[in-house]
């Protein structure tokens, strides 16, 4: 972002004009107004600080919980239109992608900017396939949890193991310690997600198989048993599932790459980094409420149950959300719900037609034209249907959010990357507005 220098014309009330770039801002409380340079389309929050009312005045802050309203980065990765719905990887459409590319390509095109060429996806392929076997230590973690704990619990605290497994990791500085790390990163996540599923079962663990494409190969590994021969998964489904990760790869300034990107700015090693963004991903508000959704079609049950349904969402009973409908920044429709939509079909023409999705498709029939809905914009996001195909695929609810930290993986890796050579950021640290108690003396506890 160009740093336009910050000059303050101070100037009476009365007179506005200011230069065309610039914002005049005008405080009733002095009378004194301030132009303040515009940028891509934003103000610089520190330019407000110049704003007091004398000398012992901090100085004004804006305020923005949940940041509605900040960037707090300039990116050349991801481009979101929310009122348009559309989705961008450096420059190219979702659609285009999802369509005529595999997950490898897109993840190199995140992280390197541009399409690999025929030798450097070789190369890419090769390193990713090389890395995908774990520490048998980490192994034994894995074995430690309980049969029952949460895939996603297990997958962010073996993530964060990791780094004590690659001190060299640490060296964030290092651009062949970062390459190193990327490898082993969007390499093991998914043998680590595969291990988590099998040790839920209580099933041996199957290793990694070089053979095999990355999406074939976590197939591989999630569903063939040992004992059994021949265990080969359906092209179908690894291209679905291949689409998928596509789809979840990256999604600029969510919840997650926030706190990937929070957390790097201390200059915390990436496995750190990725087990906290795996953390915001879990909650059932962002990548977990494709598990949610399952759960609430579920709950509904059967078709004639939706209209009741639908009701009890309205009247917000016991914080009853429509889960899988409403997006930060979608305001109109969420691209990649459209093409998952469209794959839903193929996938059931192997798989047989998911008994749920009568349900989903009715809930979506009357949600979108309930004024309720309407006026809120709510639409279908990514997790609507995802989860229905996680679960026609054979994937237990538990493991749906692990599917989706599998690919995410490449895109918090790309921002984090982003972050460190980006000479703006510091450390990430908010403000706040105290509104607690004033100084006042303590009080013994006798006299309390
Ligand atoms: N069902 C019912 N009402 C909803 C829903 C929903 N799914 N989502 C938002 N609303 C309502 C809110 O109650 C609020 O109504 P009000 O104005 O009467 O108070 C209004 O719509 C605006 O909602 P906010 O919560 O302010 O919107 P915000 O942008 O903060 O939240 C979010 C976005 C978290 C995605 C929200 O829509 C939601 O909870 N959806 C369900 C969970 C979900 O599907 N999450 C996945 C998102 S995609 C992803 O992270 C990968």
């Amino acid at each position: 972002m160009a740093t336009a220098e910050v000059k303050t014309a101070e100037k009476t009330s009365a007179s506005v004009e200011g230069p065309r770039d610039a914002l005049t801002i005008v405080d009733h409380r002095t009378g004194r107004s301030y132009d303040v340079p515009i940028a891509n389309g934003t103000i610089r929050a520190l330019d407000l600080r110049q704003i007091k009312t004398g000398p012992g005045d901090f100085g004004l802050m804006s305020y923005d919980p949940a940041y509605m309203n900040t960037a707090s980065c300039t990116s050349r990765i991801t481009y979101i239109d929310g009122d348009k719905g559309i989705l961008r990887y450096r420059g190219y459409p979702i659609e285009q992608l999802a369509e005529k590319c595999s997950y490898l390509e897109v993840s190199y095109l995140l992280l390197y900017g541009e399409l690999p060429n025929a030798k450097q996806y070789e190369e890419w392929v090769h390193n990713i396939t090389y890395h995908t076997m774990i520490h048998e230590s980490l192994k034994k973690l894995m074995d430690t949890f309980n049969y029952d704990s949460h895939p996603m619990g297990m997958l962010i605290a073996t993530v964060a193991a990791m780094s004590t497994f690659y001190p060299d990791a640490r060296d964030i500085h290092d651009p062949a310690s970062r390459t190193r790390q990327t490898y082993r990163l969007i390499a093991k996540v998914p043998t680590l997600a595969a291990f988590a599923y099998k040790h839920s079962l209580g099933m041996p663990y199957v290793y990694p198989d070089n053979d095999l494409s990355y999406s074939e190969n976590f197939l591989n590994m999630l569903f063939k048993m040992p004992a059994a021969h021949g265990y080969r998964p359906n092209p179908t489904l690894v291209k679905a599932l291949d689409v998928l990760f596509i789809l979840h790869a990256d999604h600029e300034q969510n919840c997650g790459t926030a706190v990937m990107r929070s957390i790097g700015s201390s200059h915390a090693d990436p496995y750190s980094a990725v087990a906290g963004a795996a953390a915001a991903l879990y909650g059932p508000l962002h990548g977990g409420a494709n598990e949610e959704v399952l759960k609430m079609l579920r709950e509904i049950g059967s078709v004639s149950r939706v209209p009741e349904f639908i009701a009890e969402v309205k009247q917000g009973k016991g914080g009853k959300r429509l889960m899988g409908f409403g997006h930060r920044v979608y305001k109109n429709f969420d691209p990649r719900a459209k093409i998952i939509k469209r794959m839903a079909e193929e996938v059931f023409s192997v798989t047989g037609r998911n008994p749920l999705l009568d349900i989903a498709l009715e809930l979506e029939r009357i949600a979108l034209q309930d004024d309720y809905f309407v006026q809120r914009k709510l639409y279908p996001n990514v997790d609507f249907y995802s989860g229905l195909i996680y679960q026609a695929i054979g994937i237990p609810t538990a493991a749906f959010t692990v599917l989706f930290a599998i690919p995410r993986t490449s895109g918090w890796i790309a921002q984090w990357g982003e972050l460190l050579g980006d000479s703006e950021q510091k450390i990430a640290r908010p403000r706040q507005v105290y509104l607690g108690p004033a100084e006042r003396s303590f009080v013994p506890m006798e006299k309390r």
